[in-house]
């Protein structure tokens, strides 16, 4: 008895000495810790281990070191985010953790590591996170003791060899991966965004067969996913979004991984085909996400019939070809799912009606994303529910046709996000619409809408930001007296039938960026509160029914990028206070302003695009135009604009589009233009998207999603999109043609025509190799056709023709093979028509008509003794030039569609642009341990 009771009394003495933490941790483990302290080296900004204190020699307290309770040996190191990101990049030599032996969790991410140099043999490590890291990135640079790096010549070094470095760097991170490889303790491992681009790098991981979780996002990984990966049975959470991934998806990753939970396939290449059949018996499975393919992975969710073990919470599948073989319905084993919170199945093809029993069967839905397909008919929501959780819906780009339901409002009150742009719904917007108090972005453009806005949507929705109506045949004012959008932003009514002033309920909007409601019939003058509303960064009213003078208050709006008011009968001035010094892009076409060019532009160095075309302004063009350096578009048609035009032009090295036509300019065409770049310009543009956000939670199992909508990224991108708002028509072709976006950053002219300009052409023009479009008719130049012209291989419009030319015209401009309209019409040429080969087969009669002394086809030989002969030149001719500059000018659409394309293709599959999106994005969500 006595006994027993020393010993309970012994065994509570040792448990309370051991609670007290009287023991603190191992010397030699805090002293690991302040080694690996000074490795990191943040002296300045976010200190590492900060809860430290000098004095108490229990590391287990200190910030990020959680230590076992009965053992006091540190058992988890959180040291993710640590490092302040201007200290650069970091190399941590791994036998640093090798101390503390019995560690289990250790996270690094978020720490610019570029190398955990060494061994990493930690015995007990479960999880391991060196996720957003420049793992490997420039091996060479900081491997300089490898035999590797000492083979390299210095030169090597300083230029970028990529070759070299990547095949290093394929080396050492498998050499890296292959240590990773050796914990075979390990259960989780996240080296997403690592900066790793191995292409071996799963291969090197499937000998990890206790891992349950494994994250590789981000990493550039390509070649086929490794059939090894198969016998990683262990699996319940594999991500391996957003990297090169190509070939088939091996059907065994998705029918052996039979502990699945969550699986990340999207943003990588696969080919061939993949039957979702697969999956049937993954009974575990709640995540599967099979987003942004490039359209070259066929999914059959059809056939065999297939009825699945699961239910799913997320399921996602876009940009592939879906259900080739069964008339791309949409997959059909969802209806058998009652679980859903996420769906998003966009630009598939798919085709059908709205699936309205995904509604009715999952009550809990949140997101729903149907862009991008051919879904037709009615859109009909369950009417007998309210669906609470849903806040994000997209069924934008499809065929819908009718109305929205009317008691929208009602089903979906707590929406956030709304697109049905870009389909074929017509009547009113519905007038619930009121009561989706939380709704902060409503998107119903490009449809048939007609009648005015709801009173209850511009009094209520008061959390709007983005509300997008335009191209519809919305009428009455273009915000009701009592609209009350107190958190508006941006707002398009471009498009529509809305009469009437401004109205002033705009300024109970008073963090509006962007108005935009061109092409309306408004009325009026411009009011003067317009100046009351200061955060307006784009202000476009072009082509309304105002007319006479800005207010004077308009000097007030000191944040303006973009404006644009033209074809109003605005003018005849510009107040002089206008302060226009950050002011982007300015259009003042097609308005009577009069006088000399506008004063206040002097010191306008930020200006892009000037556009001042169809308005009475005279005088000279001002020598201080050159100090415009941002000046890539200056458009001056149409005015009567004098004198010579001023070489300081040529000090602008960023421009692309000239145009200076219809004026009464004089003297001679300045041989330094060629000194401006008349070129491409790269587009810095990031395309503001709407992002969704879920990610794994492994503790709780519980999936978790997050909201990166407009809401949380307004602000970091809302200047740069006043760019994709600029737009910009020019002639080309003899057709004006629009651009905007990044199809202007691909776009440059220079038209000189119908003035009085003497004196040569400028052979010089001829190093413009970028130009699309050169036209100098109708002047008075003289001389001959500079054979340098054979050198402009981007032109596809040059018109010489109303000139006074001689001479022959060079045989080399055959070599032009992007001309598609070509004119030296009433000039004095003379000699042989160049042979009609390449796209010199394609120029008719009109293009040399009135130049006596020409000859060869198309018109008569040049043999003057057979004219009588020679065949007249068939009456057709006309509209065969016709159809075939017609033809032409298709091509060349065509061609700006593709140039366009391939550059938001390009921004769509660029990892890095990806990766700033996923770093913001990763900003609002702890990462996982
Ligand atoms: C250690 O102690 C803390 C707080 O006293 C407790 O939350 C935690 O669950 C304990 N851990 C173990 C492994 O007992
Ligand atoms: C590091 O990760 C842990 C666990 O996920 C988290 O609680 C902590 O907030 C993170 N610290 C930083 C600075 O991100
Ligand atoms: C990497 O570690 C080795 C030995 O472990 C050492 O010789 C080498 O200098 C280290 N390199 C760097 C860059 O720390
Ligand atoms: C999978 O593991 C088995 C042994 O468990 C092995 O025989 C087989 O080769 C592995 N498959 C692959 C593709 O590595
Ligand atoms: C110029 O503006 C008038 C209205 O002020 C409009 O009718 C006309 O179409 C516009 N011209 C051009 C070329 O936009
Ligand atoms: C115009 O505004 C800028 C700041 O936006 C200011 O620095 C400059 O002095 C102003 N110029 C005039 C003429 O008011």
């Amino acid at each position: 008895m006595k006994c027993l009771i020393w010993c309970m009394w012994w065994t509570w003495a040792l448990l309370v000495l051991m609670g007290s933490g009287g023991m603190g941790c191992l010397e030699e483990e805090r002293n690991a810790l302040l080694g690996i302290e000074a490795a990191f080296n943040s002296s300045s900004g976010y200190s590492l281990l900060s809860g430290r204190d000098d004095n108490d020699s229990n590391c287990c307290g200190w910030e990020g070191v959680v230590c076992d309770n009965t053992t006091s040996r540190v058992a988890s190191l959180y040291l993710n985010y640590t490092r302040d990101s201007e200290l650069g990049a970091l190399v941590v030599n791994a036998s640093l953790f090798l101390p503390l032996e019995e560690l289990q969790v250790l996270d690094l991410s978020g720490n610019s590591l570029w190398d955990l140099n060494g061994t990493l043999h930690l015995k007990k490590l479960k999880r391991l996170n060196l996720s957003n890291n420049y793992l490997q990135q420039i091996p060479a640079l900081y491997k300089q003791t490898s035999v590797e790096a000492q083979n390299l010549s210095s030169n090597q070094l300083e230029g970028p060899n990529l070759e070299v470095l990547d095949l290093l760097g394929n080396k050492l991170a498998n050499d890296a991966l292959l240590d990773i490889a050796r914990i075979t303790s390990l259960k989780a491992l996240d080296i997403g965004f690592g900066g790793l681009s191995a292409s071996k790098l799963l291969e090197g991981l499937c000998e990890l067969r206790n891992l349950e979780e494994l994250h590789i996002s981000g990493n550039g990984v390509s070649g086929p996913l490794p059939l090894c990966s198969c016998n990683m049975t262990s699996l319940r959470a594999l991500d391996v979004q957003y990297n090169n991934f190509s070939g088939a998806i091996p059907s065994c990753l998705l029918n052996s991984l039979k502990s699945l939970e969550y699986i990340v396939l999207s943003g990588n290449a696969f080919e061939g085909s993949l039957s979702l059949a697969s999956l049937a018996n993954n009974s575990n499975l709640e995540v599967f996400h099979l987003h942004d393919n490039r359209h070259r992975l066929e999914v059959n969710t059809e056939d065999p019939t297939w009825s699945p073990s699961f239910q799913l919470k997320v399921f996602t599948l876009s940009n592939c070809v879906l259900n080739k073989d069964a008339n791309g319905v949409i997959p059909s084993f969802l209806k058998g799912q009652y679980n859903l919170r996420g769906v998003r199945l966009n630009h598939n093809g798919m085709k059908g009606n709205f699936p309205n029993w995904l509604l009715d069967n999952n009550v809990n839905l949140e997101w729903l994303e149907l862009t991008g397909n051919e879904l037709s008919g009615a859109f009909h929501l369950p009417s007998n529910l309210s669906l609470a959780n849903m806040w994000f819906f997209d069924g934008s780009a499809n065929n819908f046709e009718g109305e929205l339901p009317s008691s929208i409002g009602f089903i979906l009150p707590n929406l956030y996000y709304l697109n049905f742009s870009n389909n074929l719904l017509r009547g009113g917007i519905p007038p619930s619409m009121g009561n989706m108090q939380l709704l902060d972005s409503l998107d119903l453009s490009n449809n048939g809408f007609n009648g005015e806005i709801p009173e209850t949507l511009a009094k209520d929705c008061t959390s709007l930001i983005t509300l997008k109506l335009s191209h519809n045949n919305l009428q009455g004012q273009i915000l009701p007296r009592y609209a009350n959008l107190r958190n508006l932003r941006s707002l398009h009514m471009d498009n529509n039938c809305f009469r009437g002033d401004i109205s002033p309920s705009i300024l109970n909007s008073s963090f509006l960026v962007v108005l935009d409601a061109r092409h309306n019939f408004l009325s009026g003058t411009l009011p003067n509160w317009i100046g009351d509303s200061r955060s307006l960064q784009g202000l476009m009213l072009a082509s309304n029914l105002l007319g006479g003078p800005l207010p004077y208050s308009f000097c007030n709006l000191k944040s303006l990028e973009l404006l644009d008011l033209s074809s109003n009968n605005l003018g005849p001035n510009i107040p002089h206070c206008a302060n226009f010094t950050i002011m982007r892009f300015l259009h003042l076409s097609n308005d009577t302003l009069v006088g000399n060019f506008p004063n206040f532009l002097y010191g306008a160095s930020s200006i892009v695009t000037l556009d001042l075309r169809q308005n009475a302004l005279s005088g000279e063009i001002p020598r201080w135009i050159g100090s415009l350096r941002n000046l890539r578009i200056l458009l001056l048609q149409g005015n009567n604009f004098e004198g010579s035009i001023p070489p300081n032009l040529c000090l602008l090295k960023d421009m692309s589009i000239l145009d200076l036509s219809n004026n009464n300019l004089c003297g001679e065409i300045p041989s330094c233009l060629n000194s401006s770049p008349f070129g491409y310009f790269e587009s810095f543009t990031f395309l503001g998207e709407e992002y969704l956000i879920e990610y794994w939670e492994s503790r709780d199992k519980r999936i978790k999603f997050k909201l990166v909508s407009h809401y949380q990224y307004i602000e970091t991108v809302l200047s740069t999109c006043i760019d994709t708002l600029e737009e910009v028509n020019f002639i080309t072709k003899s057709r004006l043609e629009s651009y905007k976006g990044n199809i202007l950053n691909l776009m440059s002219g220079m038209d000189l025509s119908q003035n009085n300009l003497t004196g040569f052409i400028p052979p010089e023009l001829g190093y413009l190799r970028e130009l699309r479009a050169l036209n100098l008719s109708h002047n008075h130049l003289i001389g001959s056709i500079p054979g340098m012209f054979s050198n402009l291989q981007n032109v596809e419009s040059l018109d010489l023709s109303y000139n006074n030319l001689i001479g022959p015209i060079p045989p080399q401009l055959t070599n032009l093979y992007s001309l598609s309209i070509f004119s030296v019409a009433h000039n004095n040429l003379s000699g042989r028509i160049p042979d009609r080969k390449n796209q010199f087969g394609t120029f008719e009669e009109a293009s040399y008509k009135g130049n006596p002394l020409l000859c060869g086809p198309p018109l008569t030989s040049c043999d003057g003794s057979d004219q009588g002969s020679e065949t007249p030149p068939s009456f057709n001719h006309t509209e065969e030039d016709d159809s075939w500059s017609e033809a032409f000018l298709w091509s060349f659409v065509g061609s700006y569609v593709a140039a366009f394309l391939g550059v938001v293709l390009f921004l769509y599959l660029n990892s890095y642009y990806r990766y700033m999106l996923f770093n913001l994005v990763r900003k609002f969500i702890p990462s996982f341990p």
